[in-house]
């Protein structure tokens, strides 16, 4: 009997051991594939109340948010955790190739923000916005009343009929801008349109052919990449309904060199307390872009669509652009008071 109960006692204690020793195998693996910065966690120490509740909705906002959006979650669920669809307090409207897709995830990295995940195109889509601002509501994630929501569509900055859209939905919205070097972004727009082209089996001109008007020799600014990055021309068009002070310039080449004091501006922009830390991003060598770390066994990097390799451009044309550029330039940095080392020759 005393034998019997022995033996019973060993394999639960078996059990255990094993459960243990997995458990810690699989951590010390997770955190050795991590190519972390800093091994300990800033976010840990002292809290008041709205910060644990914070903290752990930081902790719990992934495996929720995915289960609101494939529609997992019950009604009880939101309604025992007070989550609404809110409409945005705050947008990225552009620029295109500016890193939008990225400034947005890695905001998503604060606990009180939560992101739209797709682009919406309510404001500039005639259709879409035909469908009211409650179809727009409802294509917000369920969030905490204490969070703020953010969407990303980077065809509202370049959009005629947008900035009235926006201003009557809400005068005192946040508006977020990121840009980096007009020539570059040009031909990072180039580089998309050309992938889209290549996987239709679809021949397309050279970047220098559509820069360059052939009969001028000058700047073709009906070239749409082009146009996107004269950036004071489409702000001026904003400012007829927004002050200044409500737009926020973010630097989207620091932005994939040294995101966190970006990202650290942003913050004090949106008046939220600080939370994103050098914890929540490192540095992927493979990728050659920092990734993102929710937490010890959540971290992402960006698709790869995003960080593609650009076509080699005739040197004479990137000098002309950068000349074309410059006093657009100038005029930006004057607005809005953030200046930047553009080259302009
Ligand atoms: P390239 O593909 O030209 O390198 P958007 O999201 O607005 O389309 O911007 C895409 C750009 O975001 C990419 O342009 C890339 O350089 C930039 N980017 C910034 N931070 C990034 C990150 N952490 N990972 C991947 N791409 C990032």
């Amino acid at each position: 009997m005393l034998f019997k109960q022995q033996v019973l006692l060993r394999q639960k204690l078996f059990v255990l051991g094993s459960l243990a020793v997995g458990s810690l195998l699989y951590i010390v693996a997770r955190v050795g594939s991590l190519d972390r910065l800093q091994p300990t966690c800033p976010i840990e120490g002292q809290f008041g109340d709205q910060e644990q509740i914070m903290l752990r909705a930081l902790q719990y906002k992934r495996g929720l948010s995915h289960d609101l959006r494939k529609g997992n979650v019950t009604k009880e669920q939101i309604r025992l955790h007070n989550m609404v669809q809110q409409l945005p307090q705050a947008i990225i409207i552009g620029v295109r190739k500016g890193g939008t897709r990225a400034l947005l995830e890695m905001l998503n990295l604060h606990p009180a923000v939560v992101k739209a995940s797709q682009e919406i195109h309510f404001f500039d889509n005639d259709e879409n916005y035909a469908k009211g601002i409650e179809w727009y509501r409802k294509k917000m994630p369920f969030s905490y009343p204490y969070q703020i929501t953010i969407e990303k569509s980077p065809a509202y900055f370049i959009t005629e009929e947008v900035p009235e859209r926006i201003y009557k939905m809400n005068s005192s919205i946040k508006l977020l801008i990121i840009v980096r070097e007009p020539t570059t972004r040009a031909i990072s727009d180039y580089t998309q349109v050309l992938e889209g082209k290549e996987r239709k089996n679809k021949t397309y001109y050279k970047f220098e052919k559509l820069a360059i008007d052939p009969t001028t020799c000058e700047v073709n600014t009906k070239y749409k990449a082009v146009r996107t990055s004269i950036y004071t021309k489409h702000l001026e068009r904003w400012l007829k309904y927004f002050p200044i002070e409500q737009f926020h310039i973010v630097d989207g080449d620091r932005l994939i060199t040294e995101p966190l004091p970006e990202l650290q501006l942003v913050e004090k922009f949106l008046n939220l307390p600080p939370r994103i830390s050098q914890y929540n991003l490192y540095f992927n060598a493979t990728r050659g872009f920092y990734c993102l770390r929710f937490n010890i066994v959540f971290n992402k990097c960006l698709a790869g669509s995003k960080g593609r390799i650009h076509p080699e451009v005739d040197p004479m044309v990137v000098n002309k652009l950068h000349k074309f550029f410059h006093p657009f330039n100038q005029k930006f940095y004057q607005i809005t008071g953030r200046t930047f080392s553009w080259p302009y020759k």
